[in-house]
Protein backbone atom coordinates (compact mmCIF):
# COMPACT_ATOMS: atom_id res chain seq x y z
CA UNK A 1 0.00 0.00 0.00
CA UNK A 2 1.70 3.66 -1.06
CA UNK A 3 2.50 5.40 2.22
CA UNK A 4 1.46 8.79 3.06
CA UNK A 5 4.81 10.13 2.38
CA UNK A 6 4.69 8.74 -0.99
CA UNK A 7 1.70 9.77 -1.88
CA UNK A 8 2.90 13.51 -0.63
CA UNK A 9 6.01 13.04 -2.56
CA UNK A 10 7.59 16.20 -4.40
CA UNK A 11 7.84 16.06 -8.18
CA UNK A 12 8.66 19.11 -10.69
CA UNK A 13 6.10 20.68 -12.53
CA UNK A 14 8.26 21.41 -15.95
CA UNK A 15 4.51 22.80 -17.39
CA UNK A 16 3.24 26.55 -16.22
CA UNK A 17 2.47 25.57 -12.91
CA UNK A 18 -0.29 25.10 -11.38
CA UNK A 19 -3.05 27.70 -12.21
CA UNK A 20 -3.53 30.82 -9.98
CA UNK A 21 -7.01 31.33 -8.23
CA UNK A 22 -7.82 33.96 -10.96
CA UNK A 23 -6.83 31.33 -13.84
CA UNK A 24 -9.19 28.59 -12.25
CA UNK A 25 -12.07 30.98 -11.51
CA UNK A 26 -13.97 30.12 -15.30
CA UNK A 27 -12.25 27.24 -16.66
CA UNK A 28 -11.48 23.86 -15.05
CA UNK A 29 -8.99 22.43 -17.42
CA UNK A 30 -5.90 23.88 -18.32
CA UNK A 31 -5.09 23.87 -22.40
CA UNK A 32 -3.36 20.83 -22.77
CA UNK A 33 -0.32 22.21 -23.70
CA UNK A 34 -0.21 23.76 -20.33
CA UNK A 35 -0.29 20.44 -18.35
CA UNK A 36 2.38 20.36 -15.79
CA UNK A 37 3.74 17.38 -16.57
CA UNK A 38 4.98 15.53 -13.47
CA UNK A 39 6.90 11.78 -13.69
CA UNK A 40 7.74 9.12 -12.41
CA UNK A 41 4.04 9.05 -11.06
CA UNK A 42 5.23 7.23 -7.80
CA UNK A 43 7.01 10.00 -7.08
CA UNK A 44 3.95 12.72 -7.31
CA UNK A 45 1.31 13.81 -5.36
CA UNK A 46 -2.20 13.30 -5.90
CA UNK A 47 -3.00 16.36 -6.81
CA UNK A 48 -0.03 16.74 -9.20
CA UNK A 49 -1.38 13.76 -11.44
CA UNK A 50 -4.72 15.42 -11.41
CA UNK A 51 -3.76 18.50 -11.72
CA UNK A 52 -1.09 16.53 -14.91
CA UNK A 53 -3.96 14.89 -16.39
CA UNK A 54 -6.05 17.95 -16.89
CA UNK A 55 -8.81 16.59 -14.26
CA UNK A 56 -10.54 18.30 -11.75
CA UNK A 57 -10.25 15.92 -8.42
CA UNK A 58 -12.44 17.44 -5.58
CA UNK A 59 -13.47 16.20 -2.28
CA UNK A 60 -16.19 17.58 -0.02
CA UNK A 61 -15.13 19.78 2.74
CA UNK A 62 -16.12 20.84 6.21
CA UNK A 63 -14.91 24.31 7.60
CA UNK A 64 -14.99 22.87 11.31
CA UNK A 65 -12.28 20.23 10.15
CA UNK A 66 -9.63 22.67 8.68
CA UNK A 67 -7.75 23.56 12.57
CA UNK A 68 -6.75 20.25 12.08
CA UNK A 69 -3.26 19.74 10.45
CA UNK A 70 -3.44 16.18 9.03
CA UNK A 71 -7.51 17.22 7.47
CA UNK A 72 -5.72 20.57 5.84
CA UNK A 73 -2.47 18.75 4.37
CA UNK A 74 -4.14 15.77 3.29
CA UNK A 75 -6.61 17.82 1.37
CA UNK A 76 -3.30 20.16 0.14
CA UNK A 77 -1.38 16.96 -1.27
CA UNK A 78 -4.48 15.34 -2.34
CA UNK A 79 -6.90 17.47 -4.36
CA UNK A 80 -7.05 20.68 -6.62
CA UNK A 81 -11.04 21.36 -6.02
CA UNK A 82 -13.21 21.45 -2.69
CA UNK A 83 -16.99 21.51 -2.25
CA UNK A 84 -18.11 22.72 0.68
CA UNK A 85 -20.15 19.33 2.48
CA UNK A 86 -22.74 21.89 4.42
CA UNK A 87 -21.45 25.65 5.05
CA UNK A 88 -23.13 26.98 1.43
CA UNK A 89 -26.74 25.16 1.84
CA UNK A 90 -29.17 28.09 2.99
CA UNK A 91 -30.23 26.93 6.66
CA UNK A 92 -26.25 26.51 7.20
CA UNK A 93 -25.52 30.37 5.61
CA UNK A 94 -28.79 32.50 5.55
CA UNK A 95 -31.07 31.14 8.27
CA UNK A 96 -33.23 33.84 8.39
CA UNK A 97 -34.45 36.58 6.13
CA UNK A 98 -31.88 39.16 7.47
CA UNK A 99 -28.84 36.96 8.98
CA UNK A 100 -26.24 35.71 7.26
CA UNK A 101 -23.69 32.78 8.30
CA UNK A 102 -20.92 33.48 6.08
CA UNK A 103 -17.87 32.48 7.74
CA UNK A 104 -17.84 28.91 7.55
CA UNK A 105 -17.57 28.97 3.65
CA UNK A 106 -15.63 32.10 3.74
CA UNK A 107 -12.73 29.85 5.66
CA UNK A 108 -13.26 27.25 3.23
CA UNK A 109 -12.30 29.91 0.28
CA UNK A 110 -9.69 31.55 1.94
CA UNK A 111 -8.02 28.21 2.54
CA UNK A 112 -9.34 26.82 -1.15
CA UNK A 113 -7.52 30.30 -2.66
CA UNK A 114 -4.03 29.69 -0.31
CA UNK A 115 -3.54 26.69 -2.05
CA UNK A 116 -5.02 27.75 -5.78
CA UNK A 117 -7.54 24.94 -5.54
CA UNK A 118 -10.67 25.75 -7.68
CA UNK A 119 -14.13 26.10 -5.82
CA UNK A 120 -17.80 24.74 -6.07
CA UNK A 121 -20.95 26.09 -5.15
CA UNK A 122 -23.27 23.38 -3.29
CA UNK A 123 -26.10 23.99 -3.38
CA UNK A 124 -27.82 27.00 -3.76
CA UNK A 125 -31.86 24.95 -3.71
CA UNK A 126 -31.76 21.65 -1.86
CA UNK A 127 -35.04 20.37 -0.52
CA UNK A 128 -35.50 16.67 -0.51
CA UNK A 129 -37.21 13.93 1.55
CA UNK A 130 -35.73 14.16 5.28
CA UNK A 131 -33.26 16.80 4.62
CA UNK A 132 -32.46 20.46 6.15
CA UNK A 133 -30.93 22.29 4.38
CA UNK A 134 -34.01 24.62 3.36
CA UNK A 135 -34.45 27.24 6.37
CA UNK A 136 -38.01 27.22 7.61
CA UNK A 137 -38.87 31.00 7.09
CA UNK A 138 -38.18 30.01 3.13
CA UNK A 139 -40.34 27.01 3.58
CA UNK A 140 -43.53 28.97 4.62
CA UNK A 141 -43.30 31.40 2.06
CA UNK A 142 -46.01 30.34 -0.48
CA UNK A 143 -46.76 33.29 -2.58
CA UNK A 144 -44.71 32.76 -5.98
CA UNK A 145 -43.57 36.34 -6.33
CA UNK A 146 -42.47 36.18 -2.75
CA UNK A 147 -40.64 32.80 -3.18
CA UNK A 148 -38.79 34.21 -6.47
CA UNK A 149 -38.03 37.39 -4.76
CA UNK A 150 -36.23 35.49 -1.84
CA UNK A 151 -34.38 33.62 -3.98
CA UNK A 152 -33.24 35.61 -6.33
CA UNK A 153 -31.76 37.42 -2.93
CA UNK A 154 -30.23 34.30 -1.66
CA UNK A 155 -28.85 33.54 -4.96
CA UNK A 156 -27.29 37.28 -5.99
CA UNK A 157 -25.94 37.68 -2.78
CA UNK A 158 -23.74 34.46 -2.71
CA UNK A 159 -23.02 34.42 -6.51
CA UNK A 160 -21.73 38.33 -5.90
CA UNK A 161 -20.12 37.80 -3.32
CA UNK A 162 -18.06 34.61 -4.44
CA UNK A 163 -17.52 36.09 -8.09
CA UNK A 164 -13.96 35.46 -9.40
CA UNK A 165 -13.54 32.19 -6.43
CA UNK A 166 -16.27 29.92 -6.95
CA UNK A 167 -16.45 29.01 -10.41
CA UNK A 168 -19.34 26.24 -10.56
CA UNK A 169 -22.34 26.05 -8.39
CA UNK A 170 -25.14 23.46 -8.14
CA UNK A 171 -28.28 25.55 -8.90
CA UNK A 172 -30.78 22.43 -8.58
CA UNK A 173 -29.74 19.86 -6.10
CA UNK A 174 -31.48 16.45 -6.25
CA UNK A 175 -34.91 17.36 -8.23
CA UNK A 176 -36.16 13.88 -8.81
CA UNK A 177 -37.91 11.26 -6.74
CA UNK A 178 -35.34 9.48 -4.77
CA UNK A 179 -35.71 6.66 -5.91
CA UNK A 180 -38.49 7.05 -8.38
CA UNK A 181 -38.99 8.97 -11.96
CA UNK A 182 -41.09 11.61 -10.95
CA UNK A 183 -40.08 15.48 -10.21
CA UNK A 184 -39.78 15.48 -6.01
CA UNK A 185 -42.51 17.08 -4.99
CA UNK A 186 -40.04 19.98 -3.57
CA UNK A 187 -41.42 22.94 -1.48
CA UNK A 188 -40.07 25.23 -4.45
CA UNK A 189 -42.10 22.87 -7.08
CA UNK A 190 -45.25 22.79 -4.51
CA UNK A 191 -44.91 26.86 -4.98
CA UNK A 192 -43.42 27.65 -8.26
CA UNK A 193 -44.66 24.66 -10.41
CA UNK A 194 -43.49 21.77 -12.47
CA UNK A 195 -41.28 24.39 -14.43
CA UNK A 196 -39.39 25.90 -11.71
CA UNK A 197 -35.93 24.53 -11.97
CA UNK A 198 -36.19 26.66 -15.65
CA UNK A 199 -37.20 29.13 -13.56
CA UNK A 200 -34.20 29.10 -10.68
CA UNK A 201 -31.44 28.39 -13.57
CA UNK A 202 -32.54 31.53 -15.27
CA UNK A 203 -32.17 33.85 -11.48
CA UNK A 204 -29.16 32.59 -11.39
CA UNK A 205 -28.17 32.93 -14.55
CA UNK A 206 -28.85 36.64 -14.36
CA UNK A 207 -27.22 36.79 -10.78
CA UNK A 208 -23.85 36.19 -12.70
CA UNK A 209 -23.90 35.42 -16.43
CA UNK A 210 -20.76 33.96 -16.73
CA UNK A 211 -20.93 31.51 -13.64
CA UNK A 212 -21.09 27.79 -14.88
CA UNK A 213 -24.45 26.38 -13.64
CA UNK A 214 -25.01 22.42 -12.75
CA UNK A 215 -27.79 20.02 -11.94
CA UNK A 216 -27.11 17.57 -9.24
CA UNK A 217 -28.94 14.54 -9.14
CA UNK A 218 -28.20 11.27 -6.55
CA UNK A 219 -28.47 7.37 -7.69
CA UNK A 220 -29.15 7.79 -11.62
CA UNK A 221 -25.70 5.98 -12.18
CA UNK A 222 -27.55 3.63 -9.81
CA UNK A 223 -31.25 3.42 -10.92
CA UNK A 224 -31.70 2.79 -14.57
CA UNK A 225 -35.64 4.42 -14.83
CA UNK A 226 -34.22 6.93 -12.88
CA UNK A 227 -31.00 7.42 -15.56
CA UNK A 228 -33.59 7.53 -18.59
CA UNK A 229 -35.61 10.18 -16.19
CA UNK A 230 -32.61 12.66 -15.84
CA UNK A 231 -31.42 12.52 -19.48
CA UNK A 232 -35.53 13.21 -20.06
CA UNK A 233 -35.61 16.09 -17.62
CA UNK A 234 -32.37 17.51 -19.38
CA UNK A 235 -33.23 17.26 -22.45
CA UNK A 236 -36.62 19.13 -21.74
CA UNK A 237 -34.74 21.70 -19.59
CA UNK A 238 -31.77 22.20 -23.16
CA UNK A 239 -34.93 22.41 -25.28
CA UNK A 240 -36.45 25.38 -23.27
CA UNK A 241 -33.11 27.10 -23.24
CA UNK A 242 -32.67 27.03 -19.77
CA UNK A 243 -29.27 27.85 -18.89
CA UNK A 244 -28.17 24.72 -17.75
CA UNK A 245 -24.50 23.76 -18.63
CA UNK A 246 -23.50 20.55 -16.94
CA UNK A 247 -25.11 17.96 -14.47
CA UNK A 248 -23.46 16.38 -11.54
CA UNK A 249 -23.86 12.42 -11.21
CA UNK A 250 -23.86 12.18 -7.32
CA UNK A 251 -22.04 8.74 -6.97
CA UNK A 252 -22.98 7.57 -3.47
CA UNK A 253 -22.46 3.98 -4.55
CA UNK A 254 -24.14 2.33 -1.41
CA UNK A 255 -24.11 -1.12 -2.71
CA UNK A 256 -20.21 -0.60 -2.84
CA UNK A 257 -19.97 -1.41 -6.99
CA UNK A 258 -21.10 0.16 -9.97
CA UNK A 259 -22.03 -0.87 -13.50
CA UNK A 260 -19.34 1.30 -15.55
CA UNK A 261 -21.03 0.67 -18.87
CA UNK A 262 -23.70 2.29 -17.82
CA UNK A 263 -22.70 4.92 -15.98
CA UNK A 264 -20.29 5.51 -18.94
CA UNK A 265 -23.52 5.29 -21.12
CA UNK A 266 -25.52 7.61 -18.89
CA UNK A 267 -22.57 10.05 -19.16
CA UNK A 268 -22.45 9.85 -22.65
CA UNK A 269 -26.38 10.82 -23.10
CA UNK A 270 -26.25 13.80 -21.34
CA UNK A 271 -22.93 15.03 -22.81
CA UNK A 272 -24.82 14.67 -26.20
CA UNK A 273 -27.61 16.71 -24.84
CA UNK A 274 -24.58 19.55 -24.83
CA UNK A 275 -24.15 20.00 -21.31
CA UNK A 276 -20.33 18.44 -19.24
CA UNK A 277 -20.85 15.88 -16.55
CA UNK A 278 -18.89 15.62 -13.67
CA UNK A 279 -18.62 12.97 -10.43
CA UNK A 280 -19.74 15.35 -7.59
CA UNK A 281 -19.95 13.16 -4.57
CA UNK A 282 -18.21 10.01 -5.13
CA UNK A 283 -17.73 7.46 -2.00
CA UNK A 284 -17.78 3.49 -1.77
CA UNK A 285 -18.76 2.23 1.28
CA UNK A 286 -18.11 -1.85 1.62
CA UNK A 287 -17.20 -2.23 4.85
CA UNK A 288 -13.82 -2.66 7.01
CA UNK A 289 -10.90 -5.51 5.80
CA UNK A 290 -8.91 -6.65 2.71
CA UNK A 291 -11.92 -7.95 0.27
CA UNK A 292 -13.86 -4.84 1.04
CA UNK A 293 -10.72 -2.60 0.60
CA UNK A 294 -10.40 -5.00 -2.96
CA UNK A 295 -13.93 -4.38 -4.17
CA UNK A 296 -13.71 -0.74 -3.04
CA UNK A 297 -10.18 -0.01 -4.83
CA UNK A 298 -11.85 -1.56 -8.27
CA UNK A 299 -15.11 0.45 -7.84
CA UNK A 300 -13.20 3.16 -7.46
CA UNK A 301 -10.84 2.76 -10.66
CA UNK A 302 -14.50 1.68 -12.23
CA UNK A 303 -16.00 5.28 -12.01
CA UNK A 304 -12.59 7.40 -13.41
CA UNK A 305 -12.59 5.02 -16.06
CA UNK A 306 -15.88 5.48 -17.29
CA UNK A 307 -15.53 9.27 -16.64
CA UNK A 308 -12.28 9.75 -18.25
CA UNK A 309 -13.48 7.66 -21.41
CA UNK A 310 -16.10 10.55 -22.16
CA UNK A 311 -15.16 14.07 -22.16
CA UNK A 312 -15.77 14.27 -18.28
CA UNK A 313 -13.09 15.65 -16.22
CA UNK A 314 -13.94 15.89 -12.54
CA UNK A 315 -14.63 14.09 -9.85
CA UNK A 316 -15.43 14.89 -6.55
CA UNK A 317 -15.03 12.65 -3.29
CA UNK A 318 -17.47 13.28 -0.63
CA UNK A 319 -15.00 13.77 2.07
CA UNK A 320 -11.57 11.97 2.21
CA UNK A 321 -11.20 10.14 5.24
CA UNK A 322 -13.55 7.64 6.96
CA UNK A 323 -13.16 9.82 10.16
CA UNK A 324 -15.72 11.89 8.86
CA UNK A 325 -18.53 10.42 6.48
CA UNK A 326 -22.31 11.44 6.33
CA UNK A 327 -22.34 7.60 5.92
CA UNK A 328 -21.85 6.76 9.23
CA UNK A 329 -24.74 8.90 10.43
CA UNK A 330 -27.33 8.68 7.88
CA UNK A 331 -26.39 4.58 6.69
CA UNK A 332 -24.54 3.10 9.57
CA UNK A 333 -20.94 3.30 10.98
CA UNK A 334 -18.24 1.77 10.11
CA UNK A 335 -18.67 1.12 5.86
CA UNK A 336 -15.28 2.82 5.60
CA UNK A 337 -16.45 4.40 2.29
CA UNK A 338 -13.85 6.78 1.27
CA UNK A 339 -10.17 6.49 -0.06
CA UNK A 340 -8.25 7.58 3.73
CA UNK A 341 -9.03 5.50 6.64
CA UNK A 342 -9.92 7.29 9.70
CA UNK A 343 -6.40 7.83 10.36
CA UNK A 344 -5.58 9.72 7.23
CA UNK A 345 -3.33 6.93 6.05
CA UNK A 346 -4.01 6.01 2.31
CA UNK A 347 -6.26 2.65 1.48
CA UNK A 348 -5.95 0.63 -1.26
CA UNK A 349 -8.95 2.54 -3.05
CA UNK A 350 -6.52 5.86 -3.27
CA UNK A 351 -3.93 3.63 -5.01
CA UNK A 352 -6.34 3.29 -7.98
CA UNK A 353 -7.36 6.78 -7.66
CA UNK A 354 -3.36 7.41 -8.44
CA UNK A 355 -3.34 4.92 -11.00
CA UNK A 356 -5.92 5.93 -13.24
CA UNK A 357 -4.95 9.86 -12.90
CA UNK A 358 -1.53 8.33 -14.32
CA UNK A 359 -3.32 6.57 -17.18
CA UNK A 360 -5.18 9.82 -18.11
CA UNK A 361 -1.93 12.23 -17.82
CA UNK A 362 0.05 9.87 -19.82
CA UNK A 363 -2.79 9.26 -22.41
O1 LIG B 1 -24.12 21.05 12.70
C1 LIG B 1 -25.13 20.35 13.45
C2 LIG B 1 -24.69 20.20 14.85
O2 LIG B 1 -24.57 21.47 15.44
C3 LIG B 1 -25.69 19.31 15.60
O3 LIG B 1 -25.23 19.06 16.89
C4 LIG B 1 -25.90 17.98 14.87
C5 LIG B 1 -26.97 17.12 15.54
O4 LIG B 1 -27.50 16.17 14.65
O5 LIG B 1 -26.31 18.25 13.57
C6 LIG B 1 -25.34 18.99 12.83
O6 LIG B 1 -25.78 19.22 11.54
C7 LIG B 1 -25.80 18.09 10.67
C8 LIG B 1 -24.84 18.36 9.52
O7 LIG B 1 -24.94 17.33 8.57
C9 LIG B 1 -23.37 18.44 9.97
O8 LIG B 1 -22.98 17.21 10.50
C10 LIG B 1 -27.22 17.96 10.13
O9 LIG B 1 -28.11 17.62 11.17
C11 LIG B 1 -27.24 16.89 9.06
O10 LIG B 1 -28.53 16.83 8.47
C12 LIG B 1 -26.23 17.25 8.00
O11 LIG B 1 -26.26 16.23 7.03
C13 LIG B 1 -25.72 16.56 5.77
C14 LIG B 1 -26.77 16.22 4.71
O12 LIG B 1 -26.22 16.41 3.41
C15 LIG B 1 -28.02 17.10 4.80
O13 LIG B 1 -27.72 18.43 4.50
C16 LIG B 1 -24.47 15.73 5.57
O14 LIG B 1 -23.45 16.16 6.47
C17 LIG B 1 -23.96 15.89 4.13
O15 LIG B 1 -22.91 15.01 3.88
C18 LIG B 1 -25.10 15.57 3.17
O16 LIG B 1 -24.63 15.82 1.86
C19 LIG B 1 -25.57 15.48 0.83
C20 LIG B 1 -25.34 16.46 -0.30
O17 LIG B 1 -25.45 17.79 0.17
C21 LIG B 1 -26.33 16.19 -1.43
N1 LIG B 1 -26.27 14.80 -1.88
C22 LIG B 1 -26.40 13.80 -0.81
C23 LIG B 1 -25.36 14.05 0.27
C24 LIG B 1 -25.39 12.97 1.32
O18 LIG B 1 -26.62 12.96 1.98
Amino acid sequence: MLTLAMAAGGCSATGTGVPTASETTRTSLPAASAKPRCRPAARCTTRRLADAAGVTFGTAVSAAHLDEGRYRRTIIETFNSVTPENAMKWASIHPEPNEWNFDPFDRIVRFAGAHHMQIKGHALLFDQVDGDSTPDWVLAIDDPDELRAAIADHFTTLMRRYRGKVDRWDVVNEPLERLGTGQYDSHFRAVLGDDYISQVFEIAHEADPSARLFLNEAAAELLPAKAAALVALVERLRRAGTPVHGVGLQAHLVGGTVDAAALGNLIGRLERLGVSVAITELDVPTGPGPEAAATQADTYARVLRACFRTQCREVTTWGFTDRYTWIDTFLRPGLAPLPFDADYRPKPALEAIRRELAAAASG
